[in-house]
């Protein structure tokens, strides 16, 4: 099994039970236009963060890492009339990409994506006691997933999710050796979670049109 194969799967997904409409098409196409790195979610691995925001009926998300809307639009969209999300992107450029896309896929409303290094806009959330969120999908750069992590935490409601992209790596999380600072995050997230009381996580491998890497999942626990 190689990597073709992994498209292909993706591509009969999409051709099934996985449909891109014209909003998550166009958020593609700007993306691309404007030189982003084509780095979102697969679709099927969209389509899985819509349904975890249904599953929990968030009314509250929390982003790491706009790029150029695509999960945002996803996750939106699966919100009710009354939900919100905010996008946390690193890149002004990125957002305004982000912004035009999401308000053109229709759930301008419900997204706001604030410009700045999240742990530089972080403070301002918690100034204006935004939160607690239901639903948190970290990933921005991988460094600070810890960082992230932890933040999140503190601010997710019993019953609550928290998703991680990039966890895996291509493997590379096995190695305890690593010497990338990305991957040795990853690991660091799952010692401190071994011994975290108040969430119950898994990590998922997995495979498709962006290669071989996976996502952690964690639960809330009560207090
Ligand atoms: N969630 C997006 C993909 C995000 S890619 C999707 O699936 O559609 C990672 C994003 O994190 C990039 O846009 C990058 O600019 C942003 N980023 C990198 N460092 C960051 C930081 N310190 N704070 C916030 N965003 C950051
Ligand atoms: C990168 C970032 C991502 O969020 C991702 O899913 C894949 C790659 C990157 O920064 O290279
Ligand atoms: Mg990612």
């Amino acid at each position: 099994m190689d990597q073709g194969t992994f498209e292909a799967v993706d591509r009969f997904i999409g051709e099934t039970i996985v449909a891109e409409d014209k909003g998550l098409r166009g958020a593609v196409e700007a993306a691309e236009a404007a030189g982003l790195p084509s780095i979102q979610v697969s679709p099927p691995q969209g389509k899985l963060l819509a349904m975890l925001v249904r599953l929990v009926g968030a009314k509250r998300i929390l982003e790491f890492g706009t790029l150029g809307g695509y999960s945002a639009i996803l996750m939106a969209r699966a919100l009710p009339a009354e939900g919100r999300l905010i996008s946390l992107e690193a890149s002004p450029d990125y957002a305004e990409v982000a912004r035009r896309s999401i308000e053109a896929a229709g759930v301008g409303e419900k997204v706001e994506v604030r410009v700045g290094p999240a742990l530089e806009t972080l403070p301002l959330l918690e100034e204006e006691g935004t939160g607690p969120f239901d639903l948190v999908f970290i990933d921005a750069d991988k460094v600070n997933t810890p960082n992230y992590f932890a933040w999140s935490l503190d601010r997710t409601r019993p019953g609550g999710l928290i998703v991680a992209d990039n966890v895996v790596r291509d493997g590379s999380l096995a190695e305890e050796a690593d010497a990338d600072e990305a991957t040795r995050a990853q690991r660091r997230l799952h010692e401190m979670l071994a011994e975290e009381p108040r969430v119950d996580a898994t990590t998922i491998q997995t495979v498709g049109v962006k290669g071989y890497d996976g996502f952690l999942v964690a639960l809330v626990e009560p207090a």
